[in-house]
């Protein structure tokens, strides 16, 4: 039996496919290049080229779980996977482990409605909501901090759970993994909530310079993130910052511990392991 992994060269499908690898199970990388880190064996797949869905079926005959890694910030994502859900499932997949993002409640755009479109199908799966990923600061950030010393946002003083994405791919190995029957919607979070002034004041310690966080409008964060992304889903990321200052995540956090998965990273000891990346 086979675990396909989707976005198996990114932040959590590559933490991923080292534990799968680590427990010796059978896995199979599906990337747009075709090629994965050696060993692994990988296959070509683009979610904008269904032309290429078949592959990783016709590479392997095995494969009865998926790691779902939806495309990167679409909007609308349902069209582009509700085709690869159903033709997994006609090939005998029998377990799908989704990531989506802690506020992507069933129904909602880009996010929830995948998970819905899951959830009416007759397999198990594992719907994976993780908060605001501790890699932020190394991929979205990493030019304003090196060259301004700043991070911004429209979060305000609204608190995160924030997370590491390996123990997002911790999450996803050990609900691939399980031997349970499952059917579950799970709340990813670290273990501890920080603002972003608090984490942007650890960061400054680690680096011995001041980063300050920049307080953006909902208008303001809307143009930056227009800069790199379609209007509609820097409206979806507007939106989640917002919601983020109105508390929301704050109250996933303390949702009742059946609902969450708590990672164990905190986001001092992040920074502490990769304070290169923000040298100048
Ligand atoms: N960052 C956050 O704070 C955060 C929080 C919650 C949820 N999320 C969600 O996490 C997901 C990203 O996961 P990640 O961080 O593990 O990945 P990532 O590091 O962003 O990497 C993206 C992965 O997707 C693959 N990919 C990109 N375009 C593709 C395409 N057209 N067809 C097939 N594969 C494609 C890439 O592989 P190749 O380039 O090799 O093809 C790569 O493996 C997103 O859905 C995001 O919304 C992020």
């Amino acid at each position: 039996m086979t675990i396909l992994v989707l976005g198996g060269t990114g932040k959590t499908g590559g933490v991923l496919t080292k534990l799968l690898h680590e427990a010796g199970l059978p896995f199979l990388v599906a990337s747009r290049s075709g090629k994965a880190p050696e060993p692994y064996k990988a296959v070509t797949f683009d979610w904008f080229d269904p032309s290429t869905f078949e592959n990783p079926f016709k590479a392997d005959s095995n494969i009865d779980k998926v790691y779902l890694v939806l495309p990167v910030a679409q909007y609308d994502t349902l069209p582009v996977v509700a085709p690869f859900i159903d033709l997994a499932i006609s090939k005998g997949v029998k377990r799908i482990v989704l990531l989506t993002a802690l506020q992507g409640e069933p129904g909602s755009p880009a996010f929830g409605v995948v998970q819905s479109y899951l959830e009416a199908k007759d397999i198990e799966y594992a719907v994976l909501r993780p908060s605001w990923f501790s890699q932020n600061f190394a991929s979205l950030f990493i030019k304003s901090i090196r060259e301004n010393d700043e991070v911004f946002s429209a979060t305000g003083e609204g608190k995160i759970p924030w997370i590491s994405s390996e123990d997002v791919a911790q999450a996803a190995f050990d609900t691939l993994t399980t031997p349970e029957s499952i059917r579950k919607d799970l709340l990813v979070v670290g273990p501890e909530l920080l603002t972003y002034d608090e984490a942007a004041s650890i960061l400054s310690n680690v680096l011995g310079r001041t980063i300050k966080h920049k307080k953006h409008t909902p208008e303001e964060q809307m143009k930056a993130f227009s800069q790199v992304l379609t209007p509609e889903f820097s409206q979806v990321m507007v939106d989640m910052e917002v919601a983020v200052a109105q508390g929301l995540e704050e109250k996933y956090f303390k949702e009742p511990a059946s609902r969450l998965y708590v990672g164990k990273h905190r986001l001092e000891d992040y920074f502490k392991a990769n304070r290169d990346i923000w040298t100048k």
